[in-house]
């Protein structure tokens, strides 16, 4: 499989970002931890692989704009791009010592999500995308589940920090999932979890309470890999709407069904 120019500098980014967050992987006591609120934690660690990322893609397309989750909006001098950055997704589980992290960065092109990579460094990971061009894992073309009884799925959730969302909503929505599919699961890495449900690893995933850095690239993702992607309640905008809800087509249509159920 032959990189596009653009893949490679997102790959090239990531990779050197990633050896920062291998370095940084259970030295917790070395990083200098801050609350964002209960349970929501940063890190030295998510503040330099965010660092080594933005040095990296502003050198490679100067003047691209930026959303990043620990230092914010750049606002580029191209209006057209602009890239959305999560340095370390599941800065809970890195934290705990439970490797189940990814960095993911997407490119967005006039409103539209056009390239997009997450790599998991504790597995060797890598998921990349591009507009029309599809999804691989670690080069190998990725594709959705086939799986279209939801008895017999596997759907990943999140919930959000206390104080964050609607936990009596999560419960409703969880308890309506539950009683209808195989399994749930909850993993801890939005982009991830995008991610396992575009390789067919999880049939469905939803959650509430995210934001563009989280699910940018793994929107693309999904998509390329012949899957659907909604807001939680099936709206076509979960970029800026902060909640998804995924899955190959009939997953997808089931796992709404049984999330507006909740609502009500
Ligand atoms: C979090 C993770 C988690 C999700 C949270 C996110 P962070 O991202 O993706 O799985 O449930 O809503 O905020 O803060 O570790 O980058
Ligand atoms: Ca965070
Ligand atoms: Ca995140
Ligand atoms: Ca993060």
């Amino acid at each position: 499989m032959i990189r596009s120019p653009l893949m490679t500098v997102m790959t090239d980014a990531v990779m050197k970002a990633s050896r920062s967050l291998k370095r940084d992987f259970g030295e917790v006591e070395n990083l200098q931890v801050s609350r964002k609120g209960p349970g929501d934690f940063v890190s030295a660690a998510d503040r330099k692989a965010e660092k080594i990322l933005r040095e990296a893609l502003e050198k490679a397309r100067p003047g691209y704009g930026f959303v990043m989750e620990e230092s914010g909006i750049v606002v580029g001098t191209d209006q057209s791009h602009r890239w959305h950055i999560d340095p370390l997704d599941g800065t809970t589980n890195f934290l705990h010592g439970l490797p189940q992290f990814a960095i993911s960065v997407g490119l967005e092109r006039d409103g539209q999500v056009v390239a997009g990579v997450i790599y998991d460094p504790a597995k060797d990971e890598l998921f990349i995308a591009e507009k029309g061009k599809g999804a691989y894992l670690n080069n190998r073309r990725i594709r959705v589940a086939a799986r279209n009884e939801l008895v017999d799925a596997v759907v990943a959730c999140g919930l959000p920090h206390i104080g964050k969302g609607d936990h009596g909503l999560f419960l409703r929505e969880a308890a309506s999932v539950m009683g209808n599919v195989g399994g749930m699961r909850r993993l801890g890495a939005a982009a991830l979890d995008l991610a396992y449900v575009a390789c067919g690893r999880m049939d469905a995933y939803w959650e509430r309470g995210l934001h563009s850095w989280d699910v940018a690239a793994g929107i693309l993702m999904i998509r390329e890999a012949g899957g659907y992607i909604s807001d939680a309640d099936g709206g076509s905008d979960p970029l800026n709407k902060g909640s998804v809800a995924c899955g190959n087509e009939i997953m997808h249509r089931e796992l709404l069904k049984l999330l507006k159920k909740a609502k009500g």
